[in-house]
């Protein structure tokens, strides 16, 4: 990867830098003036064109908005108070605690078990929007485009476009659940590393859905940190979440295996789907507000990230070279109680290296010091413009069109049922509906 990569890198910052430029002026006068010609009543509205035909959201007043946050008491989720989200009442809910105004029955099944509740007690009293999150402010779960944070991500939701989508996993990229991680639901019987959850997903489906034709594949955004609209969650029997919240109670599975199976289910529940996977770049734009342009943007700034990990590992391999080193010549230099044969011996095995080897370290380490500073600021510029680009409604619609996929960007069902042959995607008859 390094040895492709880094050779057309000064060119690829060039060509960038110049592209930067053109594209900000673009943006800033050509897209602006189009804005301009467009008639009020458009501005004023979300538009976004679907194969179906065009939508339009009215801006009006934002729509009232629930943030559950999952949690343990020890927890601590006072960033919280850090968001800008307009209209927003924070809801705890805690996991360990009966005593705390909302909480658990019993602490089990992770934040499967407290979203439900939340579903349950609030049935009746819901908002326009309920977003449902972890206790965490920064984690993995979160991607690295929206700098892994919590209050990033929410502060950049796009409130209309979950009113639009109705529910959404705020997780966008593939990686984990729609590509790798996704769940064959036939494999009952095979161990799965990455996902033990796997193997228990056609029972845990049958128990909370009642469902005997199980869809064969299951794909959605890992990590169940969702939001949903109030007209998704009514579109359940409150029993229904009850029933969920039974299942949790009296699964037999370990307490991380019956929350994982959820992340693998809340599509379902809402949407009936069984595979929900936007378009990466397009989920991006329509969602936060961050619109690279297009497929190949996208995928070149992907590129940058992998080739800026792939700078680090290597740095990261001189360092750990030179510390190794710098541990065996203190040995040998010791001066400690050991007795003298067996320093001499050390001595020995210590040989230093040669000037000539040290000096073409230091440069190679110089190298690539240079070209991840090359290559961070180029990706720095990239994600800057995609802002940019995405603070303008016009571009939003033109990139988000066709979400779920078309001729040039294959769908999640095409890639995950080999042709898209199988129906298995769409939602059999539910008995619990
Ligand atoms: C449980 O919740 C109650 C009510 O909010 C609180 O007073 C108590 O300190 C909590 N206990 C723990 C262990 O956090
Ligand atoms: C699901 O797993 C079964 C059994 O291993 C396999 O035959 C089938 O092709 C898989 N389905 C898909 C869509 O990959």
């Amino acid at each position: 990867m390094i040895r492709q990569f880094l050779p057309s890198l000064p060119r690829a910052s060039r060509v960038l830098g110049a592209s930067a430029i053109a594209l900000f002026v673009f943006i800033c006068f050509v897209g602006r003036r189009h804005i301009q010609e467009l008639p009020r009543e458009v501005i004023e509205q979300h538009v976004i064109k679907q194969a179906g035909g065009v939508y339009r959201i009215p801006k009006g007043t934002a729509p009232s908005v629930n943030l559950v946050v999952a949690a343990m008491s020890k927890e601590d989720y006072s960033w919280v108070k850090e968001l800008k989200v307009p209209g927003m009442t924070v809801i705890p809910y805690i996991a360990d605690n009966t005593s705390a105004p909302h909480h658990a029955v019993k602490n089990k099944g992770h934040e499967a078990m407290l979203y439900h509740q939340y579903f349950y007690d609030f049935y009746d009293n819901l908002p326009d929007i309920s977003i449902l999150v972890h206790s965490q402010a920064r984690s993995w779960h979160v991607e690295s485009l929206l700098d892994q944070s919590m209050i990033f991500s929410l502060d950049h939701l796009d409130l209309r476009e979950v009113q639009r989508r109705q529910f959404l996993n705020l997780r966008v990229t593939w990686g984990f659940g729609c590509t790798t991680g996704s769940i064959n639901t036939t494999k009952v019987n095979e161990e799965s590393g990455v996902i033990p959850e796997q193997k228990e997903m056609q029972e845990a489906f049958r128990a909370n859905f009642n469902l005997y034709a199980i869809p064969e594949i299951l794909a959605t955004p890992c990590c169940s940190q969702i939001a949903v609209t109030k007209e998704r969650i009514l579109s359940n029997p409150k029993e229904q979440y009850q029933h969920h919240i039974n299942w949790l109670l009296e699964t037999p599975l370990n307490d991380g295996l019956s929350g994982r199976t959820w992340e693998h289910m809340w599509q379902y529940l809402f949407l009936g789907k069984a595979i929900d996977c936007p378009i990466e770049h397009k989920a991006y734009c329509r969602l936060y507000h961050i619109c690279f342009g297009g497929r190949e943007e996208y995928d070149e700034w992907i590129e940058l990230m992998q080739g800026a990990q792939t700078l680090k590992d290597e740095l990261r391999k001189v360092a750990d070279l030179q510390e190794k080193r710098k541990k065996e010549e203190e040995k040998a230099n010791v001066k400690d109680s050991k007795d003298d044969k067996e320093k001499e011996k050390e001595k020995e095995d210590f040989k230093p290296p040669s000037e000539a080897t040290l000096k073409a370290e230091k440069e190679l380490k110089k190298r690539l010091e240079e070209e991840l500073r090359i290559v961070n600021e180029a990706s720095r510029v990239r994600k800057e413009i995609a802002v940019v680009r995405g603070g303008v409604e016009i571009n939003r619609v033109a990139e988000g069109e066709g979400l779920y996929g078309d001729e040039q960007e294959p769908s999640a069902e095409k890639v995950l049922l080999k042709g898209g042959t199988s129906t298995s995607s769409t939602k059999a008859l539910s008995t619990s509906k």
